[in-house]
């Protein structure tokens, strides 16, 4: 993904210092946001964000993990572009992969961040003379051609007797990648009535750079990382083969399975009452949410969320959560013209492989049946609290309550006829690249408007219990 957006964006070649330091500034956010990563390594366009041993956050499930740092950091980097890059347009909504690497000891820890700085190396050497030697004027062939099988030693030659370049005096963002850490600095975050300042300690991110991340010099001299991921015994050089395949190991989804990849906003409750989200529903929250589905339908058209295809299910949630949180930063402003977005949303998602086709409408229904239930819930809570009544007491006249019951309750007390309240509400939404082809705007089917190509992604709020639904839309499941 990456290598395109680079493009696009023009990046520098081959390193782009701003590309970089926007890099860095979002590592520095994910490491202020989640207390218990405690050491961060990138290069290039990755980083690897280290957990303190005994985190529980998450109760440790990978791939809540995963998906949440990188949709957190595709929030941020949508947040921060402009600080970045003022004269440069996002041209495109980025997504970020991710992945978890257990490493069962320091050893396993010290390892991998070898390998991580030695690929940097490797890396930053090889496209240093490449693109030395395409921009003197040698085909990308030849320069791909000429660099073929050579030692370090030989490139740094190159460097130096062809274009004059002492590799070692290259910028160190550039050769040995940037570390982050953490530490405590002491902050003004207010003034008291007598105009003294008001203290508070916080866990600031700094930035470095060293030669050697893995070497026990640069580990026993920040207490914070040896305190909370253990010290290395001895220095190491290569690095095991070994241990390099359990570093690239990846989590097949079952195959000849339905793929269901499921994402939920994090503290949305939070998020919700900081930008006073209407209750019990936003119509232009939800809208913001359908317009960022459709951005997830259009961009992987090619995962097929059919029968009987498989990938690396870490690969996949953390794609979709990344691209649809970043959607959301972009489209916030279409949405909510006049409402500033006071901090970067976050998703995690989940993904759960589905053996049969019944099954997978019995997910279907039960995830629209809690729609229902949620929906006709928060209506009722809702009316009696702005009718005046507190919060328990809302709860408290509701508990136990049927759904007729609670039909009754809208109809007698405040007129609302449930059957009519909007379908987006008591439906939900479902997104279908549609069969026949419809006009479109955001996802929504207008009519008159002058037909677009079928395929278009569309969204409904239709009812996806009954069997009819995926009688007339047989495409969306068809078993290609
Ligand atoms: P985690 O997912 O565990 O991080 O917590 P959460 O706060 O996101 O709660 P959860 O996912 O269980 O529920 C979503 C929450 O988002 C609801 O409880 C609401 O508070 C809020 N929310 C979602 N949509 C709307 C909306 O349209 N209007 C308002 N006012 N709140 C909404
Ligand atoms: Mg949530």
């Amino acid at each position: 993904m990456y290598l395109l957006f680079s493009q696009v964006h023009e990046f520098e070649k081959p390193n782009d210092e701003a590309a970089l330091n926007l890099l860095n500034s979002c590592s520095a956010a994910v490491l202020e946001e989640f207390p218990d990563i405690i050491f961060a390594y990138g290069y290039s366009d990755e980083y690897s964000f280290v957990f303190k041993k005994t985190s529980r956050f998450y109760q440790r499930r990978a791939s809540k993990i995963l998906s949440l740092v990188a949709s957190f950091f595709a929030a941020v980097y949508v947040t921060k572009w402009k600080e970045f890059f003022p004269q440069r347009k996002l041209e495109y909504t980025p997504s970020f992969t991710s992945k978890v690497v257990s490493c069962a000891s320091p050893e396993v820890l010290q390892a991998y961040l070898a390998w991580r700085q030695q690929d940097c190396h490797a890396n930053n050497q090889y496209e240093t003379c490449f693109w030395m030697l395409v921009k003197s004027g040698m085909t990308i062939s030849e320069a791909q051609e000429l660099l073929k099988d050579t030692q370090k030693q030989q490139k740094n030659e190159l460097l130096f007797h062809k274009f004059g370049i002492n590799y070692k005096t290259l910028p160190e963002l550039f050769r040995q990648g940037s570390c982050l850490f953490k530490k405590k600095v002491e902050e003004t975050v207010k003034h008291d009535e007598n105009g003294n300042p008001v203290k508070r300690l916080r866990r600031k991110a700094v930035l470095v750079h060293s030669e050697n991340i893995a070497a026990r010099s640069f580990w026993n001299e920040h207490p914070s990382l040896y305190n909370d991921l253990g010290h290395f015994s001895k220095d190491i050089g290569r690095v095991e083969p070994d241990f390099v395949r359990s570093f690239q190991f990846e989590n097949k989804l079952l195959p000849l399975t339905w793929v269901v990849v499921r994402i939920d906003g994090s503290h949305f409750h939070r998020f919700s009452d900081v930008h006073e989200f209407e209750k019990p529903n936003d119509e232009q929250a939800l809208k913001l949410m359908n317009s960022c589905a459709v951005a997830v339908l259009q961009e992987f058209e090619d995962i097929h969320f059919g029968y009987g295809v498989s990938d690396e299910y870490s690969k996949i949630i953390s794609a979709i959560a990344s691209l649809f949180t970043s959607t959301y930063v972009i489209k916030w402003g279409d949405f909510f013209p006049r409402k500033e977005l006071k901090y970067p949303p976050s998703f995690d998602g989940r993904a759960v492989c589905y053996p049969t086709y019944k099954i997978l409408l019995d997910y279907l229904a039960w995830r629209q049946v809690d729609c229902h239930i949620n929906n006709q819930y928060n209506t009722c809570f809702w009316m009696l609290v702005k009718s005046g009544k507190t919060k328990t007491q809302s709860q408290d006249y509701l508990k136990g309550t049927q759904t007729r019951e609670k039909n009754e309750l809208l109809s007698s007390q405040f007129g609302i006829e449930y059957n009519t309240l909007p379908l987006i509400f008591r439906m939900g939404s479902s997104v279908l690249r549609s069969k026949e082809a419809v006009a479109v705007e955001n996802g929504v089917v207008v009519s008159g408007k002058k037909l677009k190509r079928e395929g278009e992604v569309v969204v409904d709020h239709c009812n996806i219990i009954e069997r009819g639904f995926w009688e007339e839309h047989p495409h969306i499941l068809s078993y290609s």
